[in-house]
């Protein structure tokens, strides 16, 4: 059997590590073929990746670049199409919700080929995000589902799916948190900057919602360093973030805006900050295992558990809300959480144990 994994952006290759690591452990290996479709092309997005989480080279690369939504979409569909006609997997296996995912899972579909989806069953209803109109139509057409958690598996069952095709099998993006854990490493800026444990906090925006217009990024940055006494603020900018933060000229004597770090520094970073405020999905996961406090700057989540369980709150896209909150975190009165179930770092294992089944 011959599956297809498809990775094109940051979280797709975090969370598809899980796989290989776990594929190999077991013996046996199932036969991947990694389908890299290019979606993100720069070095701390994807280059870095393939070193810090042990990949394996793409067998393909579909170089598509960047876009709008929906050339970026069509380009994958047709690079992808090209490759079916001439070889065919078993299965093709879409994680997450970036366009990627989406291009490919339609694609393979229309080619009579199976689509399996990892993190499957996520939901948070704001159809301003392109992330949420993918989630829809990979779970619309998929044949199996993975899910990160009851709730997700509970809602693909009632939307009709069938029970027998979906699986409650934990979160791989944790699986790699906790495989590379041993292996986060201190990046140049500790240094540079003189950064102390606890001492600062960590900025990750990047959703246009929060990064397309100027006023929204100035003011998030202005309440962040008024509140934040005498923390250092570290800013791993996405390089469409760092284009606007160019542009507004933004400076401060605490602000500390840096390019995109790779995986292992920024979670070097992540497990010794005092807390971090992110419009990310995945982070608001890691951070939860990992127990540090999470600001979310969005006025929704598909990943509710994260805040049930978890150390994150939604703090909207409303600047004045970050006060209370960096507030909560600096008198540690912030809730500790605890981990959701089968975030256990064993999700890989089963994905694979599954898979070998179908
Ligand atoms: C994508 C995902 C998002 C995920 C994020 C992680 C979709 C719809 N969104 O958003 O869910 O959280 O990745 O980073 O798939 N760019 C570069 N270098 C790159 C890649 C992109 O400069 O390597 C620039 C592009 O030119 C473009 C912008 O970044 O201006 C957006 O890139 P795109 O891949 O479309 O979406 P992301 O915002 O990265």
């Amino acid at each position: 059997m011959i599956i297809d994994l498809i990775a094109g952006a940051r979280p797709n290759f975090v969370k598809i590590a899980a796989l290989f690591g776990a594929n190999e452990e077991m013996g046996k290996p199932l036969k991947f073929r990694l389908i890299h479709t290019g979606q993100h092309y720069d070095e701390a997005l994807s280059g870095s990746l393939f070193k810090d989480l042990e990949l394996p080279k793409p067998d393909i690369n579909l170089n598509v670049g960047s876009g709008s939504q929906a050339e970026q979409t069509a380009a994958i569909m047709i690079a992808y199409e090209k490759l079916l006609e001439k070889s065919r997997p078993d299965i093709c296996l879409v994680v997450g919700d970036v366009n990627s995912s989406m291009a490919c899972a339609i694609t393979a579909k229309k080619m009579r080929v199976k689509v399996a989806h990892i993190e499957a069953g996520l939901r948070s209803n704001d159809w301003d995000m392109p992330e949420e109109v993918n989630r829809v139509l990979i779970d619309s057409i998929s044949d199996y589902f993975f899910t990160t958690t009851q709730k997700a598996s509970d809602f693909l069952i009632s939307q009709g799916h069938n029970k027998k095709n979906v699986f409650f099998v934990g979160n791989t993006m944790i699986d790699t948190l906790l495989r590379f854990k041993p292996n986060f490493r201190k990046p140049e800026i500790w240094d540079k900057f003189q950064l102390k444990e606890k001492e600062f906090i960590i900025v990750t925006l990047h959703r246009p919602a929060n990064v397309s217009k100027e006023k929204f990024l100035k003011s998030y940055l202005e309440e962040i360093l008024k509140n934040s006494e005498e923390l250092s603020v570290i800013f791993p900018a996405h390089p469409r973030t760092r284009k606007l933060l160019n542009k507004l000229g933004f400076t401060h004597p605490r602000l500390f805006i840096v390019d995109a770090l790779s995986y292992l520094e920024f979670n070097y970073l992540v497990e010794r900050c005092k807390a971090v405020l992110t419009d990310s999905g995945g982070i608001t996961e890691e951070t939860t295992v990992l127990g540090i406090p999470c600001l979310t700057l969005r006025n929704n989540t598909e990943r509710p558990e994260t805040i049930s369980h978890g150390t994150n709150e939604l703090l909207r896209t409303d600047p004045k809300a970050i006060a209370p909150a960096i507030n909560k975190v600096l008198t540690g009165n912030w809730k500790k959480g605890s981990i959701p179930e089968l975030w256990d770092g064993r999700t890989g294992n089963r994905i694979v144990e599954i898979l070998r089944h179908l």
